[in-house]
């Protein structure tokens, strides 16, 4: 099974997330945990804070090594696996770009992972080193705090492990082969004039995927041409 334990402020934003459509089945067939831990229950302060303003000034407020600390200890401990199988990830603008090909290696690499979500100004950086964090961001924006963030990154993951989606779903989707989906239809057969092109009734596999296979090159060269070249190529490594 491969299990996420989500360090966070704002455990509700996961209720949902955790109670819907495809996830909810992985989680219920135990393909997939998700355990979400509120960081501010580490915190030792009688207000429950869990941030400071940062050291030589400037504006926001920094998550502590405190009760993050605590947490991630406590997250460790949660997954009873040996410390070095365990992947820490923090969710930052700063980090990795996340990517079909980075969602496919997290999906396969490791199964037991902490993600942190950080707030405001972020979190201390002496965290980051002393736990050996990998930071991943989900698109050049900022967002307002990790949860967002951590939700794509696990959604996009756990879609791709075995038994969640149907046979042969992952097969020819957007980003296999660096190339973007063709389109898809379905009835009715005529839409205010606008026919399903003709191939698709024909019964003619062969040519249904070769018509496929242009229109996916197609849509790729209009919408992602980057994906089509080096540049691209040399991401994936
Ligand atoms: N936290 C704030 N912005 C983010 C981003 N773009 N990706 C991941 N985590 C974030």
């Amino acid at each position: 099974m491969t299990k996420f334990v989500v360090l966070t402020l704002f455990t509700n934003m996961f209720s949902e997330f955790v109670n819907t459509s495809i996830i909810k089945r992985a989680i219920e067939k135990e393909i997939v945990l998700v355990d979400v831990i509120d960081i501010r229950d580490f915190s030792n302060d009688k207000h429950k804070k869990v941030d400071f303003p940062p050291y030589g000034g400037g504006s926001g407020m920094v998550m502590s090594c405190e009760p993050l600390s605590l947490a991630i200890d406590f997250a460790i401990s949660k997954l009873e696996s040996d410390k070095k199988d365990i992947k820490i990830i923090y969710m930052s603008p700063r980090g990795k770009l996340l990517n079909y090909n980075l969602s496919k290696k997290i999906a396969s690499y490791s199964s037991n992972y902490i993600i942190i979500c950080g707030h405001y100004e972020g979190i201390d950086e002496r965290i980051i080193e002393e736990y050996n964090i990998e930071e991943i961001s989900i698109g050049d924006y900022v967002l307002t705090g990790g949860e967002l963030a951590s939700e794509v990154l696990m959604d996009s993951v756990i879609r791709l492990l075995p038994g969640v989606l149907s046979e042969g779903s992952l097969d020819m989707e957007s980003h296999t082969n660096n190339l973007l989906e063709y389109p898809q239809y379905t009835k009715p057969y005529d839409f205010r004039g606008r026919k399903v092109p003709d191939v698709l009734l024909s019964g003619h596999h062969k040519k249904i995927c070769e018509y496929r296979n242009e229109e996916a090159i197609r849509i790729t060269k209009k919408y992602r041409p980057d994906l089509l070249n080096n540049n691209y190529k040399e991401n994936k490594k």
